[in-house]
């Protein structure tokens, strides 16, 4: 893969990425999402074959809404220290539960899965569901945030 892959279809996507979506999809049922009615469903493969999923988590205090992307990588990172992420699949359903909506991850969401990459040192792939007709597969969290911010800005 050069970068990022694009497919009409899921059926297309390889089989780990199939089930990811699958989970990611589960995971969006478990979203909190009453003020935005987004839900979002993220989900991660470690190394060892585990499966982390996480979704987004509102407050009535909008700025404290939680991206599912963000709870996924922090339990990772909080239960399972140590091991590297291979893959992460990002889904969303639309206001009817019954289609996918696009979910692009955000920006936020972006600088902190590129931070995870580094952290691992070792890049993990990206599966969305885009757009209503196509799925994007990404070799790797950096590929969605170019001229990213990291640490080594912070360093004398
Ligand atoms: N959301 C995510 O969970 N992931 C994203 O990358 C985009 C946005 C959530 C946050 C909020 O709960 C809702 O979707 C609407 O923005």
């Amino acid at each position: 893969m050069k970068g990022f892959e694009t497919f009409k279809n899921l059926e297309e996507l390889d089989n780990e990425s199939k089930y990811l979506v699958h989970k990611a999809k589960e995971a969006a049922h478990h979203a909190y999402a009453p003020y935005s009615k987004f839900h979002v469903g993220a989900a991660l493969m470690l190394e060892d074959g585990t499966v982390v999923t996480g979704s987004n988590q509102e407050n009535a205090s909008y700025p404290l809404c939680m991206c599912a992307e963000r709870v996924a990588l922090y339990v990772a990172a909080t239960q399972h220290q140590g091991k590297r992420i291979t893959k992460m699949a990002v889904v969303a359903h639309k206001k009817n539960h019954k289609e996918l909506a696009a979910a692009a991850s955000c920006g936020a969401c972006r600088q902190v899965m590129a931070e995870f990459e580094e952290r691992q040192r070792k890049p993990f792939e990206v599966v969305m569901h885009h757009t209503d007709s196509q799925w994007i597969k990404c070799e790797s969290a950096h590929m969605l945030l170019p001229f990213v911010f990291t640490s080594e800005s912070l360093i004398d």
